[in-house]
């Protein structure tokens, strides 16, 4: 009798603690009130992603309100780096699209999760053997609210695609990301990512360092990077059909009609010609512009799949709300900002004090390594002549071709062989070794193997 009341009770007390849980599961964590309180333990303990199975290494998973007048919340996953090396740096990877989550690359890319099927045949993930977070701590941030699991309380008002706005978010989120993992602070930082996500990190980079300059702050800022940067769309997107042209998809007559009409729609409407611009090309040939060269695109689909469900919302702690991969909305109203006329000052600043890393990939169909390079040519800094005359080095190792590199500078600038937009996934060992090379030494060592 006793033992049996003692029972239910206990079932009592079960189902209480299931219903808390629920109700606690189904609201995203928000950290800032944790930092506020000075409650770092607990931020630091909620957050971790404990995945009973260990498929999804130890990391850490939240969100920092950024905007305290919009409330907008801005979604996190941190890595620590999985080798545990204590000098392992920290880079901050944003994607951009614009628009699109960094779960892109953590899924299709270098983070250390891939794409799988379970036995059901549902979409699922497994552990990648090498991936960037073996070496470094990746922090990947998704910075534009209803990117991932970013979100606002004042909904689409939030969003923010203008640089000095989506700069104060971003600059808001890594002072909380340092002040709830200090011992970060004391680790190399490089910060980056891809397309024009490049603009964000440069923004946020010139940042950290007025405040290192004004001795603000201690942050060992060490450099920037980018995979298939998008500074200047003007000058880079003109020199879209090149590649084209080289590997021989089309004439050169074609080459230079397409290259006319371009300008023709540019000067009629540019930003309408930006958001047309995928079709305008696709229509000539069906090829995939994010790797010309296999006519694969990303699984997105699949990637949505698998960040939309209950499980892996429990284990990100991002309560019940909607994964979006890449949003249109903010897609259209970033026309403004890669159609700004590049302002050089910043990443000129940057590249007399860091180390600067961009890399294009030869089969991607929009950021061509003809267009990067007329707007490096273009770039007013101290070893401008320098670059201007600069010779490209063979990657390689045996008789396999990696890439080919320059290094002048501060500057590495890196082209990747047999590789699409999606630079990362397509060459994932090649790029970590870029990385590791570009952390150790600055660019590619090339050392005989
Ligand atoms: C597999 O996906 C279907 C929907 O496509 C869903 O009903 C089912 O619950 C999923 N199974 C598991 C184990 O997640
Ligand atoms: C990448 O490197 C891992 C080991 O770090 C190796 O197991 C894998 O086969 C490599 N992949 C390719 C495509 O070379
Ligand atoms: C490009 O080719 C099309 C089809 O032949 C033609 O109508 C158009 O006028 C050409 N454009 C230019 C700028 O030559
Ligand atoms: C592209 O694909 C569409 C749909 O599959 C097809 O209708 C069209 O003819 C293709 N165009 C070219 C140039 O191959
Ligand atoms: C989450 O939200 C969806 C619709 O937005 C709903 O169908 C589902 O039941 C919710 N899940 C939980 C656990 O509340
Ligand atoms: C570098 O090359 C570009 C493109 O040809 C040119 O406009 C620029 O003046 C050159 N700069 C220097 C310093 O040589």
């Amino acid at each position: 009798m006793k033992m049996k009341t003692s029972l239910s009770q206990d079932s009592i007390l079960l189902i209480l603690i299931l219903n808390v849980f629920k109700v606690v599961s189904n609201q995203p964590l928000h950290l800032s009130p944790y930092l506020e309180q000075g409650n770092i333990e607990t931020a630091k303990r909620d957050s971790l992603v404990n995945d009973p199975t260990r498929v999804i290494p130890t990391s850490y998973s939240g969100l920092f309100t950024v905007d305290e007048v919009l409330k907008n919340h801005l979604w996190f996953w941190f890595i620590p780096a999985i080798n545990s090396d204590p000098k392992a740096p920290l880079v901050i990877w944003l994607t951009s699209g614009p628009g699109c989550s960094t779960m892109l690359n953590m899924f299709y890319g270098n983070g250390p999760l891939k794409l799988t099927k379970n036995s059901n045949g549902n979409d699922s993930y497994e552990r990648r053997v090498n991936s960037w977070a073996q070496t470094f701590s990746m922090l990947y941030i998704d910075n534009i609210v209803y990117t991932g699991y970013s979100y606002s309380d004042s909904g689409n008002k939030g969003i923010k695609t203008t640089k000095d706005y989506y700069t104060q978010d971003l600059y808001s989120f890594v002072q909380q990301f340092y002040k709830m993992f200090s011992e970060m602070k004391e680790k190399d930082l490089y910060v980056g990512g891809v397309g024009s996500a490049f603009k964000y990190a440069v923004s946020l980079a010139y940042k950290i360092h007025e405040d290192l300059q004004a001795k603000r702050d201690n942050i060992l800022l060490k450099g920037i990077y980018a995979g298939s940067p998008l500074l200047d769309g003007r000058t880079q997107l003109r020199h879209i059909y090149e590649p084209f042209y080289s590997l021989g998809f089309i004439s050169y007559k074609q080459m230079i009609n397409y290259t006319q009409e371009d300008e023709m729609l540019n000067n009629l409407n540019e930003k309408k010609h930006y958001l047309n611009l995928e079709s305008v090309i696709y229509k000539m040939s069906n090829l995939s512009l994010e790797n010309i060269n296999t006519f694969t695109l990303s699984p997105d689909t699949e990637i949505n799949n698998v960040m939309s469900t209950d499980a892996i919302k429990s284990l990100l702690h991002v309560g019940n709300n909607t994964f979006e991969l890449c949003n249109l909305e903010i897609y259209t109203q970033s026309a403004d900002d890669v159609y700004q006329p590049f302002q050089t000052t910043e990443l000129v600043t940057l590249l007399e004090n860091y180390k600067v890393l961009l890399f294009t990939a030869v089969f991607d169909g929009i950021i061509s390594s003809p267009g990067l390079e007329a707007v490096l040519m273009d770039m007013p800094w101290s070893m401008q002549s320098a670059y201007n005359d600069s010779v490209r080095k063979v990657w390689r190792e045996d008789n396999v071709v990696k890439g080919f590199y320059t290094y002048v500078g501060n500057l590495c600038r890196v082209v990747i062989h047999n590789a699409g937009m999606h630079i990362t996934n397509d060459q994932l060992n090649v790029t970590v070794q870029m990385m590791e090379d570009f952390w150790h030494y600055g660019c590619i060592s090339n050392t005989p193997q």
